[in-house]
């Protein structure tokens, strides 16, 4: 189904230019900011008739004369300076709402020219924990995957570990000598099964030991350069080995959160830094052949226009330093190459937090200069902000220190399963279980898709979890509310599912209910919306506002206490905004709904 704002939008244009015989005057038709004034708006005419050097309320008349719209609006009404308002007409509405209970994917219409978009997100790094830094990336893309998606576009997913680089020199040798030690000796094999024994627990502190060590001692530190250059010469087979145990070790650490948070990253999606480490030279040399890298100060750096520090000098690009060492950029050029040539990506969208965000316009500006990526090709930064604590600091445990992920979760889950305690302790207790995850992890995620992702946000338990307002706890009780009807239908021996397929046609007459379908049908276009921008929060809004519209409706319209097509068509509302509910809080933002709560 299109969107009806696509048509209006169609269908008016197309009118506005036989009407004004301008080429190109498009109707700009926008959802209405007051429903007073009905539910669409036609901005366009003022400008036609400005070029037209016309009175805009006559022009109006004129071309409301030759619209065409009585199978989807009521008379258009002209108001103010030259604005047409749009009325839908509850049997546009109803026969609209036959067309999504008919159709499996709910109306939303598959983009007919699906465009192939790389999603970078996530990127955890390795040999650290993932901390709530990491919560917002992983999240915010995942729903931008899962929404282009169901547009029909075809979705790459991007993992962009932190897996290659330096410290990982350090981190090999500090694991070598653990295990040397542990098997007092350094025969290759023994060393090797000695670290299948080595428990990871945690590969964070190894890291700070690794560290205090590099600094502290001479030796240590040659040797960990020397593991640098095994690396990336693959000479040595026991330093690849000990690399690759760290990298599965890190691994363990990241896929239980994910599975948790319904994240849906594969072992596929990983390209890592490291899968980029041999085409670095090479990205190095064509932008030297093309003479767009230059040397200043040693370093091999590129100056994209535009670019200048405060004292108006030109920004460098650096692609590679003195000694020879690339850098993030560098790997993020290959990584930009590698998905414009070899992905054949018509957009890529970059999730990660608003500090990176020059870092992110001089890659864009660089590819551009390279001619990997023309003005058709999309490229975006998609930036939020900081996570902050009821103290409106950033977010941090009491003692200061980074909060762990894993642990945030469970507190999550923890909190839940004592308001289920409270509301429903005669549940089994595997169901208990279940609501405790969906309403913690659900409320972790759609407190955080419901902010303008811009903005710094105050992460509060008690807030997430409230029953009321916009919550995950909130939108899962509303389904279940809903599902509740259809259990007590059943039990008034009303066969819901056999009621809802013997529908041929209703008719909607309560303001309540033809106010619900406008909601309902809008879904689709709100999805658009949120995909374009990459911005959930307009989805769990258009959620919100759904589940008000369906209070709103349930207040004033008894469904089981009336009988045959008004309890149809009642009917069909119900299990429609049930529907809409669940494909958007499980299909797009990927939190579980419970039956029952
Ligand atoms: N590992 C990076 C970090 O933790 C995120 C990677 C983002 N993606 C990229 N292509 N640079 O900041």
């Amino acid at each position: 189904m299109k969107p009806v704002l696509e048509i209006l939008e169609q269908r008016i244009s197309n009118t506005l230019a036989k009407v004004s015989g301008l080429p190109n005057c498009p109707a700009v038709v926008r959802m209405a900011t007051d429903p007073k004034f009905g539910d669409y708006q036609v901005n366009g005419v003022m400008a036609a008739a400005k070029q037209l050097k016309t009175n805009p309320r006559q022009f109006a008349q004129k071309l409301v004369a030759e619209l065409k719209l009585d199978d989807i609006c009521q008379t258009p009404e002209i108001a103010g300076p030259g604005f047409i308002n749009l009325r839908l007409t509850p049997e546009f509405l109803a026969q609209s709402l036959m067309d999504i209970h008919r159709d499996a994917n709910l109306g939303i219409e598959k983009k007919p020219n699906p465009q192939t978009v790389v999603v970078d997100y996530s990127g955890p790094n390795i040999a650290k924990q993932m901390h709530v830094g990491h919560l917002r990336s992983t999240i915010i893309g995942d729903c931008i995957c899962r929404m282009l998606e169901c547009l029909g576009h075809n979705v790459i997913r991007q993992n962009h570990i932190g897996d290659w680089g330096t410290q990982f020199g350090m981190l090999v040798q500090y694991l070598y000598q653990k295990a040397a030690a542990a098997t007092n000796g350094s025969n290759p094999a023994a060393i090797e099964k000695a670290l299948q024994n080595i428990h990871i627990a945690d590969l964070e502190e190894f890291y700070q030991q690794a560290k205090k060590r590099d600094d502290g001692d001479e030796a240590f530190r040659t040797a960990a350069r020397q593991r640098v250059v095994e690396l990336h010469s693959g000479q040595n087979p026991l330093t690849l080995t000990l690399w690759r145990q760290i990298v599965s070790e890190s691994r363990k650490h990241y896929q239980p959160i994910y599975q948790a948070l319904h994240i849906t990253l594969k072992a596929d999606d990983e390209r890592g830094e490291s899968f980029y480490a041999d085409k670095l030279e090479s990205v190095v040399k064509q932008l030297q052949d093309n003479s767009l890298a230059v040397e200043s100060d040693g370093a091999v750096c590129v100056f994209p226009e535009g670019f200048t520090n405060k004292e108006g000098a030109p920004l460098p690009f650096i692609i590679q330093k003195s000694d020879g060492a690339f850098l993030y950029a560098t790997t993020d050029l290959a990584a930009m190459r590698f998905r414009l040539k070899d992905l054949h990506a018509n957009r890529i969208i970059y999730v990660t937090d608003a500090r990176q965000a020059l870092h992110f316009k001089m890659l864009f500006a660089v590819a551009k200069m390279a001619g990997w990526a023309d003005d058709s090709i999309k490229l975006e930064h998609v930036t939020f902000g900081t996570m902050l604590g009821t103290d409106g600091k950033p977010f941090k445990t009491r003692t200061g220190g980074t909060v762990k992920l894993a642990e945030l979760l469970g507190e999550a889950i923890q909190r839940a399963r004592d308001v289920v305690e409270q509301k429903n302790s005669e549940l089994p207790e595997e169901k208990k279980a279940q609501i405790a995850a969906a309403v913690g992890i659900g409320a972790v995620k759609y407190s955080d898709y419901s902010n303008n992702r811009d903005s710094d946000y105050i992460f509060s338990f008690d807030k997430m979890l409230a029953m009321d307002g916009n919550t995950a706890p909130y939108m899962q009780y509303a389904y279940a509310r809903i599902k509740s009807i259809e259990r007590k239908a059943q039990d008034k021996d009303v066969d819901v599912q056999a009621e809802l397929s013997a529908i041929a046609q209703i008719a909607l007459t309560d303001p309540a209910e033809i106010d619900l379908a406008k909601h309902l049908i809008r879904y689709g276009q709100s999805i658009q919306n949120a995909a374009v921008e990459c911005r959930p929060n307009y989805l769990t809004n258009y959620l919100y506002e759904l589940s008000g519209a369906f209070s709103r409706f349930y207040n004033a319209c008894p469904v089981l206490q009336t009988e045959g097509s008004i309890r149809a068509a009642r009917l069909l509302l119900c299990d429609l905004t049930a529907r809409t509910i669940r494909h958007g809080m499980s299909q797009l933002l990927g939190i579980d709904v419970p039956e029952q709560m």
